[in-house]
């Protein structure tokens, strides 16, 4: 299936590793035109190039360099592209996580902290991209949520309150953007086999003095089809919503969850 990505420009913050990288490498095989950003320059031009060099893509993305959760960042970031490109035709937010504890550990400043690396950063980069999807083509938004949206994890209270708060930001910014032909839309992963799982794994494994395959197999244990999710995985529902295949989708958070979320709805 063509997904309609040829001459179609890209931003993708969150872009040098995990599921944002799988999706840069992703589009950039679609042939769009990508620009990736986060926070570390030779960490993002090190992505670019790992996808110059894989057969598939044969085009190195354009890189951009912004910690989102900083104040101006996003709209200095879209400046930077609005430099390069007149219009935008689909942005994918990648940044955010959790912190593992108990209720009462949990100072002001992690919720705040954590609100602004879940909830803020994708506000202020949604904001300052406005413009420029205006004039883009099937314009979308993907944000990434989280299946605890839907079913909020034991020992992670911060993380399931803001991530079922971008399920709120989606279903609103849809409605309000519709009218104007922008799409919005947030894609839920569940346990996925990145450096977020990669380093938690480790860290668990040093306390439990047992091995990193051992902790993962444990979490694997509660995932109905029974493995971690690869970034890939999540990225091929990213891509697709982010493309004019999906274009009478909108307003929607769809989990990528291998089946751990296990509400109705
Ligand atoms: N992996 C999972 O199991 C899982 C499960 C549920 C939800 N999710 C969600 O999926 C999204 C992606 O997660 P992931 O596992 O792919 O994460 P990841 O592997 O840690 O990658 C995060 C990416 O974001 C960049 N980044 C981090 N902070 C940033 C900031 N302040 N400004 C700009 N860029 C920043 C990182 O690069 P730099 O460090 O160089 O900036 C990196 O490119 C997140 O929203 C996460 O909450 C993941």
């Amino acid at each position: 299936m063509d997904l309609g990505f040829g001459g179609r420009r890209v931003l993708v913050v969150g872009a040098s590793a995990g599921i944002g990288f799988a999706t840069a490498e992703a589009l950039a095989a679609e042939g769009a035109e990508v620009v990736m950003a986060s926070r570390d320059a030779a960490g993002i031009a090190a992505a670019a190039d790992r996808i110059a060099a894989a057969a598939a893509t044969g085009r190195r993305p354009a890189t951009a360099v912004a910690d989102i959760t900083q104040d101006g960042a996003a709209e200095a970031l879209l400046a930077e592209v609005a430099a390069r490109w007149e219009a935008l035709d689909a942005v994918v937010d990648a940044v955010g996580g959790s912190i593992r504890s108990g209720f009462e550990a949990l100072s002001d400043a992690d919720w705040i902290g954590n609100y602004t690396f879940n909830v803020l950063s994708a506000v202020r980069v949604v904001r300052a991209a406005l413009p420029l999807l205006r004039k883009g083509r099937a314009p979308s938004v993907v944000l990434l949520g989280a299946a605890a949206s839907r079913m909020p994890y034991p020992n992670q209270i911060v993380s399931n309150v803001h991530k079922a708060g971008l399920l709120g930001l989606t279903k609103t910014l849809a409605g309000e953007y519709a009218a104007e032909g922008i799409r919005v839309n947030c894609v839920a992963p569940g346990r996925t086999l990145t450096r977020l799982w990669t380093d938690r794994a480790a860290k668990l494994a040093a306390e439990r003095n047992v091995t990193a395959e051992d902790v993962i197999a444990e979490f694997a244990h509660e995932i109905p089809l029974g493995r971690f999710g690869n970034p890939e995985e999540i990225a091929a529902m990213v891509v697709w919503l982010s493309s004019p295949r999906a274009s009478y989708v909108t307003g929607q958070t769809v989990n990528v969850d291998g089946g751990i979320a296990r509400g109705l709805l």
